[in-house]
This record gives C-alpha cells, structure tokens and sequence, in this order.
C-alpha cells in the first residue's frame, strides 16, 4: 500500500468505533459511589427538634415541605406522617436516600413524600412552601441567593442552628435545650 493510502485507512480506523475491537468500545465504569463530596456530614435532627422546627414553620397537610440534605428523611417522613403534608428530600448520598426511602415504607407515607439522589444545589425548589435546613453557616450563605431567586413569596425557611447572616436576620428564633432553629420567609419581590 502507498504511503498516502495507508494513512489515509489508519486515519479512518482511528475515527471508526465500529471496527475497533469490543473492548476498547465499552462504555466508561458507572461513578463511583465514593465519588461524591459531602458538604456537610450526616448529623441527624432530634426528633423533638424535627416536631419544633414543623410547629415553627406551622406545616399543615397544605404544604410541600423540601428539607435539603435529607439525611434519613425524618424531617420530610414527620411532615407527612404527623402533619398530612408533601415532602420531598434531597440527599448526595446513596445510603441516606436509601435509610429516607426504607423510613418513608415504614411509616406508610410513601404516596406523599419523594427522596431524590442529587446535591442541594441542582434542586428544582420551586413548588416548595417550606424548606427545611440543617447544614453549615457558610453553605446557608452559598445557598441564600437560590433560596431567594427559586422560592415562592411566603415560602418559609427554618434552619437548624444556623443562621443566614446578618443582612437577613430570622423572623423568629426559638431555642429546644442545647438547639436553635430560626424561621424566615421569602419576602415579596
Ligand atoms: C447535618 S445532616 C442533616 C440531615 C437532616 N436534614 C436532618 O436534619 O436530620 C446534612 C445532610 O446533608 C447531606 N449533604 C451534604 N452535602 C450535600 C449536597 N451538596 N447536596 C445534598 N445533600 C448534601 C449529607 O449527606 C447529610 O445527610
């Protein structure tokens, strides 16, 4: 074969996936499961606490209650199972939606409540009316500027011991022993 010929078929062979040999044609290693970083780690709300942070927000079978970073769902799982609400939890971490998802069968709401696997971040909040909160003072700001653009007027917040900075100071402030759970709700645009 002439020089330019064979150049010319190498060239082909290297953009042709069809001919190249099964291996090299599979498809790359799903993600990993370690593969995910944790803005915040797994530290679950007491459940008197949970039961606060709901009066606070004063949920009633209305409401679409969002806790971002679910943990085992025992937020979104009380909502429904004591006050009739929707819920929906989003978590990063396969165990945790898997413990929120086994809760949810267990206390027979899972018609009313959805555990998503994604980061915080990425949610679709939009249909929220309360959103629940237990994660850091500095991942509270990072999240400050979505909670504001995506949530509807009255939409209510309520973090578990962390605030949202001094330029947006809570409605009200409660303390249950050692914890702190504030509320806010999103103001008129
Ligand atoms: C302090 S725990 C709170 C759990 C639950 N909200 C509660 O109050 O019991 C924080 C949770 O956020 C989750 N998390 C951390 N970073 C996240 C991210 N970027 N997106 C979604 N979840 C995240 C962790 O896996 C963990 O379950």
């Amino acid at each position: 074969m002439k020089r330019r010929a064979f150049m010319a078929w190498f060239a082909a062979l290297a953009v042709q996936p069809a001919i190249l040999p099964a291996r090299a044609q599979q498809p790359a290693k799903p993600r990993r499961l370690e593969q995910f970083e944790l803005d915040v780690p797994f530290v679950p709300t007491k459940q008197e606490v949970v039961e606060a942070m709901l009066d606070l927000a004063g949920v009633t079978a209305k409401d679409v209650v969002y806790d971002l970073g679910c943990g085992d769902g025992r937020i979104v799982v009380t909502a429904a199972h004591k006050y009739g609400a929707r819920g929906v939890g989003v978590d990063i971490d396969p165990e945790r939606i898997k413990e929120a998802d086994e809760r949810a069968k267990k206390d027979g709401v899972t018609h009313r409540v959805e555990f998503i696997l994604g980061n915080l971040f990425d949610a679709d909040i939009h249909d929220a009316t309360v959103v629940t909160l237990y994660l850091l003072p500095e991942i509270n700001l990072k999240l400050k500027p979505k909670l504001l653009r995506e949530l509807k007027p009255g939409t209510r917040i309520v973090s578990h011991d962390f605030s949202m900075g001094r330029d947006w100071p809570p409605e009200k402030t409660v303390r249950i022993g050692r914890d702190t759970i504030y509320l806010w709700t999103i103001p008129k645009r």
